[in-house]
């Protein structure tokens, strides 16, 4: 097999469309907030929620209805047309790639709107040959647009297939800006037997041992804790993996209880913990929720600052509290303070916070 030089890769796919990048620019997107185009309520909203939100999101796929899809499409491009995002991402979810409505889908938009489009977002992915269809096609459109600088791909990891090639799925294209996790879509390609939109399952856990009795007779039927697990655990962390190997961001996806705020909370900040820089917001009250789980805390950038300022030339040990800090903990300390720093770029209270933080000796 005669495998494409690595150079050419950083060729654009069509004469005159723009270079691809190099590198993948660390926008902050705690929250990709879905909106509906169609929807002409909530469209006008959109205007509104720019600098409250890193990125806004114009959804084409599931959730529109067939009969509202080409609402959906030039809905986005006069809200995309008419608005000033500011420092506000625009994305967009385009229908899947076996649809009858993606083709319409890209090429109206990008010569409508691609001047203004940041990241496209390809739902149900299989593998490297739906990266490499819309890298191409992009490229033609772009050059045929005169776009100046190359649209993104974000790819919905939500089939079995794509989880299995999660790692050429990343590979595929310059272009590609990052992963989601879809647990609905997933779920149902994995045939997993549930019936959410993310989030855990009670019937999910692991049970503590049974209690014996005097005779050293296990107690089966004696209260015993259980602890519910996570479902999402395995995806996640392969897409972490595989997102970290290639320069690219992993997000969480849709959290659907929208009244759990507190599960929502949890399921994010697990998210985060594991690498994870955003997930997606499916109603105004899961921006706040998704702001500030995906920012780190004052109190880690305090002791992360504690560190940075201990370490001095970054190579030996010290103890802090007790506790051993070294090259591996400095650089795990140096990931929250880039981040808080990129992070209070865009978000003023963020940066009051930050600032306000004393650094103890
Ligand atoms: C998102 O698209 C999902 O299927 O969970
Ligand atoms: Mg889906």
């Amino acid at each position: 097999m005669s495998h494409k030089s690595p150079k050419d890769f950083f060729r654009p796919l069509a004469v005159g469309a723009p270079a691809p990048l190099r590198e993948i620019p660390a926008r902050p997107s705690r929250a990709i907030h879905f909106f509906d185009p169609s929807n002409e309520k909530m469209a006008a909203k959109v205007p509104g929620m720019i600098g409250t939100v890193d990125v806004l999101l114009g959804n084409l796929e599931d959730a529109i209805k067939a009969d509202n899809k080409v609402a959906a499409r030039e809905g986005l491009v006069k809200i995309a047309q008419s608005t000033d995002f500011g420092p506000t991402q625009l994305w967009t979810r385009i229908n899947a790639l076996d649809s009858p409505w993606v083709l319409d889908d890209l090429t109206t938009l990008v010569p409508a709107i691609g001047d203004k489009l940041d990241v496209i977002m390809v739902p149900k992915v299989q593998g490297a040959e739906d990266i490499h269809y819309v890298d191409r096609l992009l490229a033609q459109l772009e050059a045929k647009a005169g776009i100046q600088r190359p649209i993104l791909i974000h790819a919905i990891l939500e089939t079995a297939r794509g989880v299995a090639n999660v790692e050429e799925i990343c590979g595929a294209s310059p272009r590609m800006q990052g992963l989601s996790l879809g647990p609905a879509d997933l779920a149902a390609d994995r045939k997993m037997k549930t019936t959410r939109v993310g989030g855990g399952h009670p019937g999910y856990l692991v049970r503590q041992d049974p209690p014996k009795d005097a005779d050293g007779n296990s107690q089966i039927d004696a209260q015993r804790s259980v602890f519910q697990q996570d479902l999402w655990h395995y995806t996640i962390a392969k897409m972490v993996d595989a997102c970290a190997t290639h320069g690219i961001y992993p997000y969480y996806g849709p959290f659907g209880d929208i009244a759990d705020v507190v599960a929502c909370e949890d399921q994010f900040r697990n998210a985060f913990l594991l690498g994870c820089v955003g997930t997606w917001s499916l109603h105004p009250k899961q921006i706040a929720i998704a702001n500030r789980v995906f920012s780190p805390s004052v109190e880690d950038i305090a002791h992360a600052r504690r560190v940075v300022a201990a370490m001095g030339d970054g190579t030996g040990a010290v103890m802090i509290d007790g506790k051993m800090e070294d090259d591996a903990s400095l650089k795990q300390c140096l990931v929250l303070v880039e981040l808080a720093e990129k992070l209070a770029e865009i978000d003023p209270e963020l940066k009051k916070q930050y600032d306000a933080i004393e650094v103890q000796a």
